[in-house]
C-alpha cells in the first residue's frame, strides 16, 4: 500500500514475526540460538508468509533479563555473533522482502554498561551517576530507599551500592530486575547518546524499532511516594497517576525521535511496547509526531469470549482510526503464557506477572481455540505480531526443572512466579527427539525441550495438512491475495450470542464461533477454516473465512 507522502507505510497492513534470538536457531552448535541460525532459517519465514520480523534484543548483555539488560547499544553479543552477522541478516532478509525491526531497551542500561561502571565509580553529584537515578537514602542513616517504588519484577524498586571504602552509598533506582539501571532521560548526555544509537541502526537498514517499556522512560519530578492502595503490585494499567509509568514528559523523547526518523529516506517506523491505562493514552504514543504504531495489549490479554474480544475490537478501531493509526493485533509474546495454553484453561485472559501459573490446561481445547483466534486475528484490519513457535501451536512449557529457570521474575520472586522461560524454549525444527534440529544431535539446548514435541517441528507439521503451520500458511498467503482486504474496515453482521461474524468490505467474511453450539454458515463460500465445517456447521471453538458471494 502506498502512503500520501509517497513512502509504502509498510507497518499499517504488516505481519511481523517476533524472533527471540536465543531460542530461535543455533548455527554453531552450543545450544543456544544465534544469527547464523536465524539467516539459515530466513527462507522459512519467507516461505511462511510475513512481511517482516521483530527481533529480541541481540546486544551484549550479561543476560539477566534475557537481554533486555544491554550492556551496549551498538554492538551483537558475541553468544550470538557480530556486527558483520547482524548485517547478513539484514541483508539477507531484504533480499527475500522481508523488513527488520529490532528491539530498543532505552528505559535502562545492565549493571555492566561502562556508564554505570562509571557511575559507580564516581562521586554522588557526579555528571557520570547523573545519567542515572542516584539519590541518597532516607532515615538518619539512609539507610531506607529514596522512595517507595517497587520493581516491576518484586521488591523494592531500589538498590544500595557500597562505596570505594566499603561503606554503603546511595541507591540507584531500576524499574526492573537491579541488573537493569533506570536511566534519567531529562540527561541531555542520554538524550544525544540515544540520537546516536538509533542513526547507527537506522544506517545499517534496520526498517523500525520496538521501543521496550515505552511509558516508563519519564518519572515524576523530585520522583514521590507512589500511592500503591492496599497491595503492593507494580501496576501499568487501572491507576492514574502513577509517579513512574505512562509521565506525560515522555512524549518530549518520541517526539524527538520521530524527526530522527523522519530525517532518513524509505519509511522506518517506531512500535512503542506501552501497556497503559486507556486507549485515550495509548494514542497519545501514535500521534502524527511521535511513534508510528504500537502494540495492543487489550486484544493480547483478552479472554476467549465473544462479548469482551468485540468490545476490545470496536474500542481499539474507535480509539486508533480517528487519529489515522492502523491498529496491531497480537496474542502473545517472549513475555506471555502461550496461547494453546491459556485457552485451555478456565481463565483464558492473560496478565504479566502471575499468569495463571499452576492452572491445568487442556492444550487439545486451546489448540482448538488458538487455531480460530489466529484466523480472527489475522482478518482484523491492521497489522499482527506472531511470536516465533505460536505458528507451530507450541503450548508453554510449565514443567521446566527450576535449576534451569533464568527469569528474574522467578528469581527475585524466591520462586514464587515461575516466570515466563517456559514460552521461551527453543523451536522445534525437525526429528524426532531433542534437540529437533534447533541444534546438532547430541546438544543440550539452553532450556530443554520437551520429548513430546516430536509432533509438532516444523517439519512435521508441513508435511500435515490439518498442523498449526499449515493454517498459519493458508492464512497468510490468503491475507496477500485477497484483493481489496487491506484497503477494507471492519463491518459486523448481526449474529447469535457466542459468535462473531464480520465483513471485511467485500473482500473478505470471518465468523468465530465462541458460543456453546455449532453455527450454520454458507459452505460453499468457506476458503478457509479451522475446524472442518461439516453439513454448513461451523463447529464450536472454531473460525473460517469466506469470500463474500458477490465476488
Ligand atoms: C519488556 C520486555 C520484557 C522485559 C522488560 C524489561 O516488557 O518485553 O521481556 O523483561 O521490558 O526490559
Amino acid at each position: 500500500m502506498s502512503g500520501s507522502d509517497g513512502t509504502s507505510q509498510w507497518w499499517r497492513t504488516a505481519v511481523m514475526y517476533q524472533v527471540y534470538p536465543r531460542s530461535f536457531a543455533d548455527g554453531n552448535g552450543d545450544g543456544t540460538g544465534d544469527l547464523l541460525g536465524l539467516r539459515a532459517r530466513l527462507p522459512y519465514l519467507a516461505d511462511l508468509g510475513v512481511d517482516g520480523l521483530w527481533i529480541s534484543p541481540w546486544f551484549p548483555s550479561p543476560m539477566a533479563d534475557g537481554g533486555y539488560d544491554v550492556s551496549d547499544f551498538r554492538g551483537i553479543h558475541p553468544m550470538f555473533g557480530t556486527l558483520d552477522d547482524a548485517d547478513a541478516v539484514l541483508k539477507e532478509a531484504r533480499d527475500l522482502g522481508l523488513r527488520i525491526i529490532i528491539d530498543l531497551v532505552p528505559n535502562h542500561t545492565s549493571d555492566q554498561h561502562p556508564w554505570f561502571v562509571a557511575a559507580l565509580e564516581s562521586d554522588p553529584g557526579s555528571p557520570e551517576r547523573a545519567r542515572y537515578f542516584f539519590r541518597d537514602g532516607r532515615g538518619s542513616d539512609g539507610s531506607e530507599p529514596p522512595n517507595n517504588w517497587i520493581s516491576a519484577f518484586g521488591g523494592p524498586a531500589w538498590s544500595r551500592v557500597t562505596d570505594a571504602d566499603g561503606r554503603p552509598g546511595q541507591w540507584y533506582l531500576h524499574l526492573f530486575a537491579p541488573e537493569q539501571a533506570d536511566l534519567d532521560w531529562t540527561n541531555t548526555s542520554v538524550l544525544e547518546d540515544f540520537d546516536d544509537v538509533l542513526r547507527f541502526w537506522f544506517d545499517r537498514g534496520v526498517d523500525g524499532l520496538r521501543i521496550d517499556a515505552a511509558p516508563a522512560m519519564a518519572k515524576r519530578g523530585g520522583l514521590p511516594d507512589a500511592d500503591y492502595g492496599g497491595v503492593l503490585q507494580f501496576r501499568t494499567v487501572d491507576w492514574d497517576g502513577n509517579p513512574h509509568w505512562d509521565v506525560d514528559e515522555v512524549h518530549d523523547i518520541f517526539r524527538r525521535w520521530r524527526a530522527i526518523a523522519d530525517s532518513y529516506d524509505g519509511d522506518r517506523a517506531f512500535v512503542a511496547e506501552a501497556i497503559v491505562n486507556t486507549p485515550e493514552r495509548l494514542v497519545r504514543y501514535v500521534r502524527p509526531d511521535e511513534m508510528h504504531t504500537a502494540f495492543n495489549f487489550p486484544y493480547l490479554k483478552g479472554p476467549w469470549e465473544a462479548e469482551s474480544l468485540r468490545r476490545i475490537i470496536d474500542a481499539t478501531l474507535a480509539s486508533f482510526d480517528p487519529v489515522g493509526v492502523s491498529s496491531t493485533w497480537v496474542l502473545t509474546s517472549h513475555d506471555e503464557t502461550r496461547p494453546v495454553t491459556r485457552y485451555g484453561r478456565a481463565t483464558t485472559s492473560s496478565f504479566f506477572v502471575a499468569d495463571g501459573q499452576g492452572e491445568e490446561s487442556d492444550l487439545a481445547l486451546g489448540t482448538r481455540r488458538a487455531r480460530a483466534a489466529a484466523l480472527l486475528m489475522l482478518a482484523l484490519p491492521g497489522g499482527a505480531y506472531i511470536y516465533q513457535g505460536e505458528e507451530l501451536g507450541l503450548p508453554k512449557v510449565d514443567d521446566l526443572p527450576d535449576e534451569v529457570l533464568q527469569d528474574p521474575m522467578f528469581l527475585r520472586s524466591g520462586g514464587v512466579m515461575r516466570g515466563r522461560d517456559g514460552c521461551r524454549v527453543p523451536m522445534p525444527w525437525s526429528g524426532s527427539a531433542p534437540p529437533f534440529g534447533f541444534s546438532p544431535r547430541g546438544v543440550q539446548t539452553w532450556l530443554p525441550q520437551p520429548e513430546s514435541w516430536s509432533e509438532l517441528t516444523v517439519e512435521a507439521e508441513s508435511a500435515d495438512e490439518g498442523s498449526m503451520l499449515s493454517l498459519y500458511r493458508s492464512a497468510l498467503r490468503l491475507r496477500r491475495t485477497t484483493k481489496g482486504l487491506y484497503a477494507a474496515g471492519l463491518a459486523w453482521r448481526e449474529s447469535p450470542s457466542g459468535v462473531l461474524d464480520f465483513d471485511r468490505g467485500t473482500a473478505l467474511r470471518c465468523v468465530v464461533n465462541l458460543g456453546p453450539e455449532p453455527v450454520e454458515v454458507p459452505a460453499a463460500d468457506v476458503v478457509l477454516c479451522s475446524a472442518p465445517v461439516v453439513g454448513g456447521l461451523l463447529p464450536v471453538d472454531a473460525a473460517a473465512w469466506l469470500l463474500l458471494p458477490s465476488r
